[in-house]
């Protein structure tokens, strides 16, 4: 049985685009079962909807600083639609932490850096001014603290001099679209545990690759 994850936006949703793409493939252990937006005008619908995705939206908007109150709608909506994984995706909500433990070890988040490096607001801005060689992306379980938890996956990317936010951003992308289904798949399939304050994932063993930057001449 695919397990039945929804993916929560507040925008574009690229990445709910390539979890939804990958969990297209007949073999992939999940299925996107519903997305859900914090916000009406988020691009990420339309994309969602094209991909005959079924989508909500809860405006938390109205529910001020009453983050419970919003979290009882969407806790509501996950338990109609039989979820058993969340994925955020660029979801620009923080959660109480009751709901983050709620739901620990069974939410994912992706940020464009190699946590513990570069958590919150732009965070490509914080590893150019940084002057880091290599940044990335990282998928990891969700804790009360922000851009924090337990690392399932992460990707790295050389940072050149000539790197502007935007021109990283993009690059990072790429890897985002890359880890995220993977680090999905790891977790739909049980080959993921917690141990600690750690992640630790069943058969898997180092990488051969090695990434240097800088490359001169
Ligand atoms: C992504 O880069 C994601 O890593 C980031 O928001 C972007 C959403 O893009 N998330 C965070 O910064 C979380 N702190 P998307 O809507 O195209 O997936």
């Amino acid at each position: 049985m695919k397990r039945r994850v929804a993916i929560l936006i507040s925008g574009r949703g690229s990445n709910m685009s390539a979890l939804i793409r990958a969990a297209a493939a007949p073999d992939f252990p999940a299925e996107i079962s519903l997305v859900i937006s914090n916000k009406a005008d988020a691009l990420g619908l339309e994309r969602a909807k094209a991909s005959g995705v079924t989508t909500l939206v809860i405006e938390s908007k109205p529910f001020g600083k009453d983050r419970a109150g919003f979290e009882a709608v969407l806790q509501a909506a996950l338990d109609q639609h039989g979820i058993e994984l969340v994925c955020l995706g660029g979801f620009m909500r923080l959660f109480t932490a009751e709901f983050t433990r709620s739901w620990y070890g069974r939410m994912l988040n992706i940020h464009p850096s190699l946590l513990p490096s570069f958590p919150g607001l732009d965070p490509h801005g914080q590893a150019l001014r940084a002057g880091v060689k290599l940044s990335g992306a990282t998928v990891h379980f969700v804790i009360p603290e922000t851009d924090a938890g337990p690392i399932v996956m992460q990707g790295a990317v050389p940072v050149s001099d000539h790197d502007t936010a935007d021109t990283l951003s993009e690059r990072i992308l790429e890897v985002e679209h890359r880890i995220y289904p993977e680090a999905l798949r790891l977790l739909a399939t049980g080959k993921v545990s917690i141990v600690g304050d750690v992640c630790k994932t069943s058969g898997s063993g180092p990488s051969e690759n090695f990434l240097i930057a800088p490359v001169v001449g």
